[in-house]
């Protein structure tokens, strides 16, 4: 397969990529046409959202993370404007409204994707992503194209920032790249039992022994004081049923006919190379669930998503599952 052809093709209709490639859609866009009002599955360890009634962050504790000379308190850490930068000196400087934040509605980018772009489970990585691809997105979510759980804030978001301020955080995150090590995806069958808790993000109950894993991916901090301190430098595993990395590569090659090779339009090693596709190698395993979820059931449909919805079609909660594992597993 030609991975050369003019980007271009992508801007004008999705559609034009699939001829441009020799792809045959039809028999696929049969299986869910995308935009339809399916009943959406939404699992819950994919789309999680803590219970209400945790303890407020306490005003007067303070906090410290190995090797930054800066301090916060805890409420800091959860500030919605100009929450903490713990290391100004590994990254450039950030425009206002990734670093503060506008009032009263557009929080602190770095609030949820942090200074680095490395994000959370429950958001999302920013690092790395096109420019033009970015303000897309800022774009689709103003005009109420990303639908769903937790989709609110951010169709809030991207209503009130101003062309300029859209412009100057996706050009930031542009230039960022991964964290090394920040996404670790593991292939285990028995998990340590945990719940969702602050930050819609999931920790272990202490003392709650094991489960089973089962078919779902369960995402971890690496270490729990440093995602509660929102350290950028330490992320979080992931861990996916056994054999699930090598049936999504198989799957990601376009093996078995249920979809077609993601490095199509990805790149080769799915670090992106067409404009502006945003390359996918290395991002959290949940969101990219949630992406390929939202694109199948139409609550992500903006001017470029619609494809996804074909491409996906015929794949099935464990397929599903396969390809977030092998993806996030692949080298940013
Ligand atoms: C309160 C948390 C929060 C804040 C603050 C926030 N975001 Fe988001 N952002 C999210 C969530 C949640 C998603 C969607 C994750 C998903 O799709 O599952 C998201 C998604 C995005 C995406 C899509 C990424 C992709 O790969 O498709 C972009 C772009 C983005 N945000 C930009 C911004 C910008 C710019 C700001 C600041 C002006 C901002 N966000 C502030 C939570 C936040
Ligand atoms: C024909 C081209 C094409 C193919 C093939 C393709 N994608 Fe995509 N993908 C795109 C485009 C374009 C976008 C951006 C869509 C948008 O702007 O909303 C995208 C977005 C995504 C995203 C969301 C990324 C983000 O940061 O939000 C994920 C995840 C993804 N693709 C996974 C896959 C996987 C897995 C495969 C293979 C099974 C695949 N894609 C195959 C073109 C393609």
């Amino acid at each position: 397969m030609k991975t050369s052809f003019a980007h271009a093709a992508l801007g004008t209709a999705a559609l034009a990529v699939s001829v441009a490639c020799g792809l045959a859609f039809g028999p696929l866009a049969l299986a869910a046409p995308p935009g339809a009002a399916v009943t959406a599955d939404l699992p819950a360890w994919a789309y999680p959202v803590a219970p209400p009634g945790l303890p407020e962050p306490d005003p007067a504790k303070v906090v410290h993370v190995p090797g930054s000379d800066r301090q916060y308190t805890e409420q800091q850490i959860l500030a919605r404007f100009s929450p903490p930068d713990w290391f100004p000196n590994e990254h450039p400087a950030m425009p206002p409204v990734v670093a503060d934040g506008i009032k009263p509605t557009i929080f602190a980018c770095a609030v949820c994707h942090l200074p680095s772009g490395a994000g959370h489970p429950e958001s999302s990585s920013l690092w790395g992503l096109p420019a033009g691809y970015f303000v897309r997105q800022m774009a689709d979510y103003a005009a109420g194209k990303h639908t769903g759980p937790r989709k609110v804030l951010m169709t809030k978001i991207a209503q009130a920032i101003s062309a300029d301020d859209s412009r100057a955080a996706a050009e930031y995150y542009a230039g960022l790249k991964a964290t090394p090590g920040y996404m670790k995806v593991v292939e285990q069958a028995v998990v340590p039992k945990s719940e969702v808790g602050e930050g819609n993000m999931r920790f272990v109950v202490a003392n709650g022994g094991t489960e089973p894993l089962g078919q779902r991916i369960i995402e971890l901090p690496q270490n729990e004081q440093a995602a509660r301190d929102h350290n950028l430098h330490i992320g979080f595993i992931a861990y996916v049923p056994p054999g699930s990395i090598a049936k999504g590569e198989r799957l990601a090659s376009g093996g078995g006919g249920k979809t077609v090779a993601c490095a199509i339009c990805h790149g080769p090693e799915l670090q992106g190379h067409l404009g502006e596709v945003p390359s996918i190698a290395g991002r959290d395993a949940i969101f990219i669930v949630r992406q390929l979820m939202d694109f199948q059931y139409g609550r992500r449909d903006g001017s470029w998503a619609s494809l996804h919805g074909q491409i996906g079609a015929k794949l099935d909660t464990d397929d599903i599952i396969a390809l977030a594992a092998f993806v996030a597993s692949s080298k940013p």
